[in-house]
């Protein structure tokens, strides 16, 4: 099996490439990624047998050559955090529309599989008591420029499934967690807070509720689908990690030995979503697929031990990213 991972050098996709690679060891496995994060080319290393391609998946000539020669497509290559959203959206539109739109024609091409990889966020967001979660029958709504892009790519391959035939499935999955995410992103920025000496930064009240997976469960339940899914369906992938962000900051302050009063309150984002949460029976009943990490505080300790033994992989991305958000006095 020949697979090419869009934005496989990412958080999520560099962790597929890591389990594929350890799961699948027959596989070859390509990666096209351009990039946007400096140092991300170092989450592959020890993978001697990867092909990696420095690329954009704008890029039609690259990504017919890369598409021809492979048999799967597994497309993560997106840019992915909401604040970043706001403060600059275009890019959003370059590389999750139109850089979807690319891949989506070059496997009508080619008549090649593509697993599209998307997020709850495309679901909008449910009040705090509604006591139904998100299923694939749940319809778009998504509130920021990033969920919208994200969504608008899912339509896409929704369209080109059913008007071209091509051989698409597609995953919607909730916040991940575990190494190599970049500090711009809750949990990795309150880790690396603390270990600078500061304290973690909540937005608004805190009371916004995510659905945490870890990144390991979402590299095989993609894998599930890959291997087992049926084409033109869509899979929901989560983990029942409903947390608070609140309650998320005191687990960290209370895990890395700090009082779990010591956090402050910033600048809520604008639009935030107040809660996600997924019913993931569909990937569970019909391909058999259950989450390892059960045990969302198990899965926070080995994060926070990764982040504080592996400060020269966070520390470059780190003083940028705090002017950033100081901008925005978050
Ligand atoms: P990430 O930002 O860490 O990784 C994205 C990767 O895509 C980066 O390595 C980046 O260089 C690459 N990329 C961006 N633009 C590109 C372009 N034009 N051409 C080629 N490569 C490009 O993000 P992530 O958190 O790993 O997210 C990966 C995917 O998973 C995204 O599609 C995201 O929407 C989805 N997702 C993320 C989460 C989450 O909690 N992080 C949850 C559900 C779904
Ligand atoms: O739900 C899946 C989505 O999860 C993915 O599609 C996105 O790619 C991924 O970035 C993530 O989006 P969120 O916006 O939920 O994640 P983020 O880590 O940015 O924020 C998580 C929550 O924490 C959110 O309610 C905002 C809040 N927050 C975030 C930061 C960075 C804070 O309270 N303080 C912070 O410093």
């Amino acid at each position: 099996m020949n697979i090419l991972v869009t934005g496989g050098a990412g958080f999520i996709g560099s962790n597929f490439v890591h389990y594929v690679y350890g799961q699948r060891p027959d596989w070859n496995i390509t990666v096209i990624d351009a990039l946007t994060y400096d140092n991300n080319k170092k989450n592959l290393d020890g993978l001697d047998k990867v092909e990696f391609i420095e690329g954009n998946i704008c890029d039609e000539k690259l990504v017919d050559k890369l598409v021809q020669k492979n048999d799967i497509v597994v497309h993560f290559a997106a840019e992915s955090h909401n604040d970043n959203s706001l403060s600059n959206p275009r890019p959003f539109l370059d590389t999750n529309i139109v850089g979807t739109y690319t891949i989506l024609e070059t496997v009508r091409k080619h008549n090649k599989r593509l697993h599209h990889i998307s997020t709850d966020e495309v679901y909008g967001d449910l009040d705090l008591d509604d006591p139904k979660k998100f299923t694939p029958e749940t319809p778009y709504n998504p509130s920021s420029p990033y969920s919208s892009t994200k969504a608008g790519s899912d339509l896409l391959v929704r369209a080109w499934v059913r008007s071209f035939g091509v051989k698409a499935t597609i995953s919607n999955c909730s916040n991940n967690y575990g190494p190599y995410q970049h500090v711009e992103k809750f949990i990795p920025r309150q880790i690396t807070e603390i270990l600078e000496g500061r304290k973690p930064k909540l937005y608004g009240t805190g009371e916004q509720v995510r659905d945490w997976i870890h990144a390991e469960d979402h590299s095989s339940g993609v894998l599930a689908i890959l291997e087992n899914g049926l084409v033109g369906e869509t899979y929901l992938i989560g983990a029942d990690g409903e947390k608070n962000n609140k309650e998320v900051v005191e687990l960290i302050l209370k895990n890395m030995g700090k009082d779990q009063n010591d956090y402050e309150h910033v600048n809520d984002r604008p639009g935030h979503d107040m809660r996600y949460a997924i019913d993931a029976s569909k990937l569970m009943n019909e391909l058999g697929w259950k989450p390892k990490y059960t045990n969302f505080e198990e899965g926070l300790k080995q994060t926070i031990e990764w982040y504080t033994n592996n400060e020269t992989w966070w520390k470059p991305q780190k003083a940028e990213t705090e002017a950033k958000y100081k901008k925005a006095n978050q």
